[in-house]
């Protein structure tokens, strides 16, 4: 990627961060971390001796973020990463870099004093963490740079910290000072999109058809804005319901969320030939419904019979046959089910623990569902009762917290699986702009 002159509100903040505590936040492709690091390497040029650490939620997503933009901007010769050190060579400085999630690094960072730092996406470090590393950043003109994505409204990032800066280059580009004893010294800077002059407008138009909801708010209008209602609010029955079928080129899996005194679920995901996801059946058993338990012996029966089966009717399909038998391509399980796993396993099933990232997971339902590349067939009625009630919930909202209500999610949870598990089979068929 060759980088043009910072312009605009990049340039300018690029100017004004000369606080202690620097951090650029909002929309997602706002040129946020092209102006920190921008500000980063005037720093590392100039620091005076002393440690440098860069830093993020872990030290993969640091490199991919981070450390990649730099190589290919300095070159190997400049920017060097020596796997396994924890140790990046930066125009002849050593720096060290650290995952928050690592618990070795962690230890390490304790016993050191730091002269700079890095932080990427702040609002996903721990506030311990977070915490930790101003203590350490202890030397007179000692600074952070960092960035993040906006969150929910009472996150500690927020409250703490930047409604508290003493210079703001607001989402409008207004410049506001305040003093005062509750300020720190701290420079905020707010991006949108618009702020990045480099995107084109076909690319911020998928981005803007991909988000809808809690994340359009926060990642597109670079808002920090609270978790509540509907989580899937883009659900629309007219789009997303379909009562045809199209040829499937791909059957991904089948999904499944165990329980016994709470219901089975299970999801059949296929890829259609015009590069859509379709759920194209459910199996359930609910045993409090039923009256009876089934043993993870008859659960697996049932399932390979349903799926030798799949009860799609001539009805439901293009050229008006039934559909009988699929082999997808896996068989996902609930990643608690261990036990289930095991027997599926003995009857040759070949089960995988799906992927249970419940965050992410929403987001890329939502991303596709946002832009009509997944739907459900008609005869999916239990998955079908289950999406418009998905709600965040309101108390974990009021602590920072994004989380869903526990409630009836036996069919969202198999469809999450279904999905995250299988990206890597349908994501170049269906390239959403941001990956989860
Ligand atoms: N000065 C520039 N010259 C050329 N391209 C640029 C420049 N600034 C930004 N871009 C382009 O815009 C993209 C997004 O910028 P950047 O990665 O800094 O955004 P971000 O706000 O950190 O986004 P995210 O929240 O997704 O991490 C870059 O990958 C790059 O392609
Ligand atoms: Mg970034």
């Amino acid at each position: 990627m060759s980088i043009a002159p910072l312009t605009g509100k990049g340039l300018e903040s690029v100017r004004l961060a000369d606080a202690r505590i620097n951090l650029w936040e909002g929309s997602v492709r706002s040129s946020k971390t092209v102006s920190s690091l921008m500000r980063w390497l005037k720093f590392v040029r100039e620091a005076p001796p002393g440690n440098l650490l860069m830093t993020g939620k872990t030290e993969r997503t640091l490199k991919r973020n981070v450390i990649d933009v730099l190589t290919e901007w300095l070159g190997p010769s400049r920017c060097k990463l020596i796997a396994g050190s924890g140790e990046l060579w930066l125009l002849g400085r050593r720096v060290y870099v650290a995952g928050a999630n690592d618990e070795r690094a962690q230890e390490k960072i304790r016993g050191l004093t730091l002269v700079g730092a890095y932080a990427d996406e702040v609002s996903t470090l721990p506030e311990s963490y977070w915490s930790m590393l101003l203590t350490r950043l202890s030397v007179d003109g000692a600074k952070l740079f960092g960035t993040t994505n906006p969150d929910s409204p009472a996150h500690w990032l927020l409250k703490d910290y930047l409604q508290r800066s003493s210079t703001w280059l607001d989402h409008s580009g207004q410049l506001l000072r305040s003093e005062g004893e509750d300020r720190l010294d701290l420079a905020r800077f707010s991006f949108r999109l618009a702020d990045n002059p480099y995107l084109s407008t076909a690319y911020i138009d998928a981005l803007s058809s991909e988000f809808t909801g809690l994340w359009r708010k926060r990642f597109i209008e670079g808002l920090w804005v609270a978790a509540e209602g509907a989580i899937y609010d883009m659900w629309d029955e007219q789009r997303h319901v379909v009562d045809i079928i199209p040829p499937i080129s791909q059957w991904l899996c089948a999904a499944i969320d165990y329980g016994t005194s709470n219901p089975l679920h299970a999801v059949l995901l296929g890829l259609g030939t015009d590069s859509r996801l379709y759920v194209v059946s459910e199996w359930r058993h609910d045993s409090r419904q039923a009256h009876r338990q089934m043993t993870d012996a008859e659960y697996t029966e049932r399932v390979r019979e349903w799926l030798q089966e799949v009860p799609v009717p001539a009805s439901r399909r293009p050229d008006g046959t039934w559909l009988r038998g699929v082999q997808p391509r896996y068989m996902i399980v609930d990643p608690s089910a261990a036990s289930f796993r095991v027997q599926l396993h003995r009857e040759g099933m070949n089960p995988v623990a799906g992927n249970n990232a419940v965050l992410d997971g929403i987001r890329t339902v939502s991303s596709l569902m946002a832009a009509g590349r997944l739907k459900v067939s008609r005869d999916c009625p239990a998955l079908l009762a289950e999406i418009p009630g998905y709600a965040w919930d309101d108390k974990a909202a009021r602590k920072g917290e994004d989380k869903p209500i526990k409630m009836a999610d036996h069919g969202l949870d198999a469809l999450r699986y279904a999905v995250m598990t299988t990206r890597s089979l349908w994501h170049s068929s269906i390239p959403l702009a941001i990956a989860a």
